[in-house]
Parts: C-alpha cells; structure tokens; sequence
C-alpha cells in the first residue's frame, strides 16, 4: 500500500461502517475523491486482479456483465478495454453509479444500465440475466456477506462465470469457503477455485486486509 496511513486513505473508516444505511451515507460523501483521492494514492489494483482472473486469457463472452458493488466503474473500465462490451452494474451508492455512468471507452459509455439497490435483500435484477459476475471491493468489512451470493446465483445463466474478490480477513471471519464449499456439494456452483492475488501494488505480506481471495466459479 501507499505510504500514505489507512486513516489518511479513508479505509479506517470504511472498515468500522456497517449495513447499508451508514454505507450509502459513506460513499455518498466519498464518492468525487474516491478515484483521485484512494484508487490512485492507495496504488489499488485490485479490479484489475479480479478482471484478469475473471477474463483468464479470453474476454469472449455470449452475454452480459454483472458489476457487483460497481462503485465507480473501475471494474468496467478494464473490462472494456478487453473488449467485453455489455456490462451492467450494480451498487446501494447513487454518488458512485453516478461516476461510473460518466465513464466512457472510444466515445461509448462503458455501462449499458446501472442500478441502484442494496445487495443485501432481494433486488430487482431478472433471473437468467448473465454470463458473467464480478466483484472488487464489495465483499470485505461491513458491506456484503455470503449470502449476498444466492441472489447473483439467481440472477446469473446456468454456466456464468463467477470471479468474486473477497477481503482476505472478511473471507475467514465469515467463512466463505465452507459456504462456498456447501453450494458446490448442494449442486449450485461448479468448478470452485480460490485465488490468493493482492490488493495493492505494493502489500504487507502478513496483512490479510490488503489481500483478496477471488472465488471463482460457474453457476450450475
Ligand atoms: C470499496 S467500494 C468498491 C467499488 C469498486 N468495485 C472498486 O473496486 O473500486 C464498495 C462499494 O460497495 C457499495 N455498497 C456498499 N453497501 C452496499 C449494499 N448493501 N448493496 C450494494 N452496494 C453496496 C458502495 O456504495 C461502494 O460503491
């Protein structure tokens, strides 16, 4: 990480934030400087690991991208500019989606539709809607748990790739292997693999909140 502290970063304040209300209040406030003020002071690279591993060598795809916590659409930058070009995304944050719809790649918004709702409940995303999920930064302290996963099942195509980026340190608090391990032995999931990448361009090897584990998977 930068050399800059987590409280100067804004993430000691985001780590003590919980549950939705607090949250949309959070980024509310954060989400003009969140770019210029975390991304690029904090050296963050996490979109890019998750695009990178969600993408694997190939981009072609035969349908549409789930951004899951979109925020301001980094995640949809990189990916556009590996060519995927129908990306939806998703986050509680009007402040946030209203950043990621001013992004564009070659004069075109990266984003066909973004939306607002809280992950935590039942949202209005149609069922069999897509053929790929992703997620940075939406799975750590005080936002999603596992759950959170059986509504993106529902909304996700038999076969859909998942490449979801879990906080290293949120991923043993709340267990997501053993929760990820059950859908895979109820018949829900296929092809589980976790992948340890980091966080930041420059880590502290010991500290798990500047890792990500990304579970990767196909829908059944
Ligand atoms: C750390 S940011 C990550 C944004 C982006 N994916 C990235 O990697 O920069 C977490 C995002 O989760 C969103 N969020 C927080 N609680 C949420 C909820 N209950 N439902 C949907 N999105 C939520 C926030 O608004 C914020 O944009």
């Amino acid at each position: 990480m930068s050399r800059k502290s987590a409280a100067e970063l804004g993430l000691d304040k985001a780590y003590a934030t919980e549950g939705p209300e607090a949250n949309r209040e959070l980024y509310a406030s954060w989400a003009a400087t969140y770019e210029s003020g975390f991304i690029v002071d904090s050296g963050y690279v996490y979109h890019q690991e998750v695009v990178k591993v969600f993408c694997d060598g190939s981009s072609e795809l035969s349908g549409p991208v789930l951004d899951v916590g979109c925020g301001t659409g980094v995640i949809g930058g990189e990916l556009a500019k590996l060519g995927v070009s129908v990306i939806d995304g998703i986050d509680i944050s009007p402040e946030m989606l209203a950043e990621a719809a001013a992004k564009n790649h070659h004069g075109r918004p990266v984003y066909r539709q973004l939306i607002e709702a809280d992950l935590t409940g039942r949202t209005e995303l149609a069922d069999n809607a897509y053929v790929g999920v992703v997620s940075s930064g939406a799975f750590t302290h005080g936002i999603l748990g596992p759950e959170t996963i059986s509504e993106l099942l529902r909304a996700a195509r038999p076969g859909a790739r998942f490449a979801l980026g879990i906080n290293s340190a949120h991923f043993e608090k709340f267990g997501f292997d053993q929760w990820l391990e059950q859908r895979r032995s109820d018949g829900h999931i296929a092809k589980l693999e976790f992948k340890l990448r980091p966080i930041y361009g420059d880590v502290d090897e010991d500290d798990p909140n500047q890792w990500t584990r990304i579970a990767v998977f196909a829908a059944a």
